[in-house]
């Protein structure tokens, strides 16, 4: 099924050229002689953002000239199908750099509604692809990018830890897979203790859940993804404008399982292994205490040193899990620090690992993809800053260098041939002419090293 910001074929699809300025400068695109007069008259250039329709002789649109300025924003189209009236739309020109699938990842980035709660929202224009496989491969990136949106969308109080679970199990279904849930009590007696902690005192029960798929002699890639439906920061209470987001902070969760989606729908050569540790960072009289010391499932002693360094504990369980199976590639996402922010700003995806061709294929996938990520350095004596006196870690390192310090932790829960781990906003502002909402991040890129991988 085609997402249904793409068509296969419209015969009255209207012609969009993107233009770059050198391209409009020399005279190029094929434009007719009329089409490029309007255009000059009014005043387009080719500048970033810039939008001119073009009617025929009855009003209707007939051309849209759009300026990509230097063409570097590879997903630029977003801001144009965010500004699109209704209706079939066929690209003519692009700049040469461009591919079908950085215009369709852009065409569908901007059509994307988040219409649960309001179903006045303007209805997307649609692209017209006309190879079926392309078509194909743009509907399946598309509806994985969707399907993580509106989980991180979603308010907490309709995308609890019970939620998260059925997305999962529903998931599942779609490609046959299998799914296990350890919930509540039973994650003591199936030690995954900090899980329990973190999770314990939420309106929902916290729990574990497991998806696996795919052929067992494969290669084993296990993505794990932080699912906290909620975080308040726990007794260690975030104020108000740190909290006012924080329904995204399952969005590890909702990349970890967009990508499953991603590798299941094109059937990736591999025995997949998904675990979303899932969670609601509350406050209640049972709820975990900054001083305690928590067992761990793999027997580390970790001392709370902040209840709101959080994500890191339930994640610390579930790579030991995901490890205990020895998997060729260990993959996790994590909204874990805010200092990932800081560094890095709002549009560039942090990743740490110590495996070199990891990283530079990942590095590749990034630009071929056009999903900009950045590597970040596991710089192993900051794993003092992490020393407690009384315990064999503390959960949090200090003012400086947090989301190294937060990947370092982790990574003492890891042990593994090759791990990579993403600490991702899952959002972005109103920016470039997108709306402000939940986001991928480093996820088509991924994606795209996984299948070079995996080939
Ligand atoms: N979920 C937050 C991190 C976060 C905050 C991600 C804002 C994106 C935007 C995480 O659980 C957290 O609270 N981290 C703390 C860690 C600190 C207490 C060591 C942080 O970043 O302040
Ligand atoms: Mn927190
Ligand atoms: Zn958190």
């Amino acid at each position: 099924m085609p997402h249904p910001a793409f068509t296969s074929a419209d015969y009255s699809a209207i012609g969009v050229y993107l233009m770059t300025e050198d391209d409009w400068q020399a005279g190029g695109g094929g434009l007719s002689h009329a089409s490029r007069t309007f255009g000059e008259q009014q005043q387009f250039t080719g500048k970033a953002g810039q939008l001119v329709v073009i009617p025929d002789s009855q009003g209707q649109t007939a051309e849209v000239l759009f300026g990509v300025g230097n063409a570097k924003d590879q997903l630029a189209t977003a801001a144009l199908t965010a500004k699109l009236v209704p209706g079939a739309y066929e690209i003519r020109h692009r700049p040469e750099t461009w591919s079908d699938e950085h215009i369709a990842a852009g065409w569908a980035d901007g059509a994307y509604r988040f219409d649960r709660y309001k179903d006045s929202l303007s209805q997307p224009p649609v692209l017209q692809i006309s190879d079926a496989g392309a078509l194909e491969a743009a509907s399946v990136e598309a509806q994985a990018v969707d399907f993580l949106r509106d989980m991180v969308n979603t308010p907490a109080q309709d995308m609890g830890p019970e939620a998260i679970e059925t997305e999962v199990r529903n998931l599942s279904a779609e490609f046959g897979a299998e799914v296990s849930v350890t919930v509540g009590q039973d994650l003591l007696d199936a030690n995954f203790p900090m899980v329990h902690a973190v999770g314990r005192a939420g309106p929902q029960p916290p729990r574990l859940i497991e998806l696996s798929w795919g052929d067992e002699g494969h290669p084993e890639l296990a993505l794990v993804g932080k699912g906290v439906a909620f975080d308040t920061g726990g007794l260690n209470l975030k104020t108000g404008n740190y909290m006012r987001l924080m329904k995204k902070d399952m969005g590890g969760a909702a990349h970890a399982a967009a990508l499953a989606r991603l590798v299941m729908a094109n059937k990736l050569p591999v025995r997949l292994k998904l675990y979303i540790p899932a969670v609601e960072n509350s406050i209640s009289g049972n709820a975990f205490r900054p001083g305690d010391i928590l067992e761990s499932r793999k027997g580390l002693s970790v001392e709370i040193d902040n209840t709101d360094a959080e994500g890191r504990l339930i994640l610390g369980d579930a790579l030991t899990l995901a490890c205990e199976s020895d998997p060729d590639l260990l993959i996790d996402f994590a909204t874990l620090t805010g200092a990932a922010r800081v560094a890095l700003g709002p549009d560039l995806a942090p990743f740490y690992t110590d495996d070199d061709a990891l990283a530079a294929a990942i590095a590749s996938g990034s630009a071929e993809v056009g999903d900009p990520v950045w590597r970040m350095p596991l710089w192993s004596p900051y794993r003092a800053m992490l020393n407690s006196p009384i315990a064999d870690i503390v959960n949090a390192g200090g003012p400086q260098a947090g989301s190294i310090t937060a990947a370092i932790f982790l990574k003492q829960f890891v042990d593994a041939k090759s791990w990579v781990h993403f600490d991702i906003w899952a959002w972005r502002l109103a920016k470039y002419g997108r709306p402000e909402g939940a986001a991928a991040c480093g996820l088509r890129a991924v994606f795209r090293m996984l299948q070079t991988r995996y080939a």
